[in-house]
């Protein structure tokens, strides 16, 4: 990767990989983009940006050229629940920006960032230690559009070259922008309401367990895969990639080992309820341990401890 465009840089992942990448690779090197949603300032203001639609292949196209843009990682996505009230919205979203940077790539025979999700399994999928290879057949419509990525990516790579490469990213916690619309978002959530008001509704219920990684592995992860050797790659569209399983009540347990006060009732949000129940307990991810040298640094225990340290001055 020399210069990178990153798609969707004002969401929860964007706003902190355009930082990360631009203190590996210069700060003019990482173009970020946003439509609606603002860019947090620190992004702003420390490199290029540009208002623009992930949909509109000319426009991303003029970007591309005007920046020499050699990789773009496509962060542009309408996630699970959000796509369950506007799944036609969501289709168009998440696969013309995909078929967008696809395109492009081929033009300038660039590399190609494919975010995929614990989202493209579905119920028949194996729950716990999900494999790699395995049976996909989700029943969302964020489900599908990944699924459909990353075959698409495959695909562009196998008929064109392009070096097209992915992640299944788990729920992922981080404490710059909230997640809008996941169904993991309970446990970005609740560390916030923590802090405030020492008490969380949460609206999955207990026993709900579901793979989570903490932002730093997400962003190291990323560059990781990117970077890794070509000619040891089996896989590319998409690795599994996780670095914890909890449910509601581990997570609660471990907010209270610091928050003595804290407590947790339940109001179950039956949509999110049914996404959840759909996704794997915990995947197996030795496929990037094998490949590309996966390795989490974070567990619950650690992860806890920084988003407390992190977010308790900043709320209080
Ligand atoms: N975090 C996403 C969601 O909950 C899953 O990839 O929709």
């Amino acid at each position: 990767m020399k210069n990178i465009l990153v798609l969707g840089a004002a969401g929860q992942i964007g706003s902190e990989l355009v930082p990360y990448l631009r203190k590996i690779y210069g700060n003019t090197a990482v173009v970020a983009t946003y439509r609606s949603t603002p860019l947090i300032p620190q992004i702003m203001e420390s490199g290029p940006c540009e208002n623009m639609d992930a949909l509109d292949a000319k426009i991303m196209f003029d970007v591309v050229k005007k920046y020499d843009i050699d990789t773009i990682i496509n962060l542009v996505a309408v996630l699970s629940a959000v796509g369950e009230s506007k799944p036609t919205l969501a289709w168009k979203i998440n696969m013309d920006s995909t078929l967008n940077s696809l395109e492009i790539a081929k033009e300038i025979k660039g590399a190609v960032f494919l975010p995929s999700s614990i989202g493209a399994f579905g119920p028949t999928t194996p729950m716990d230690n999900t494999p790699q290879d395995t049976l996909m057949r989700p029943t969302t419509v964020y489900g599908i559009s990944k699924v459909a990525a990353e075959l698409l990516g495959d695909y562009y790579f196998l008929k064109f070259g392009v070096d097209c490469r992915g992640l299944r990213y788990p729920g992922i916690i981080s404490n710059v922008t909230l997640p809008g619309g996941g169904t993991t978002d309970y446990a970005v959530e609740i560390y916030y309401e923590a802090i405030k008001h020492k008490k969380y509704t949460c609206n999955l219920g207990p026993g709900t367990f579901l793979d989570m990684m903490y932002m730093p592995d997400a962003l190291r992860s990323l560059v990781e895969l990117m970077e890794a050797d070509p000619s040891k790659l089996k896989h590319r569209n998409c690795f599994n990639v996780s670095a914890m399983s909890f449910d509601p009540e581990m997570i609660a347990a471990e907010i209270k080992k610091h928050i003595p006060e804290f407590e947790m009732t339940y109001e179950v949000n039956p949509v999110k309820q049914a996404i959840a129940n759909s996704w794997p307990n915990s995947m197996d991810h030795s496929a990037a341990q094998q490949e590309w040298g996966w390795k989490p640094e974070y567990d619950l225990k650690t992860m806890t401890e920084d988003m407390l340290r992190i977010l308790t001055p900043r709320l209080s």
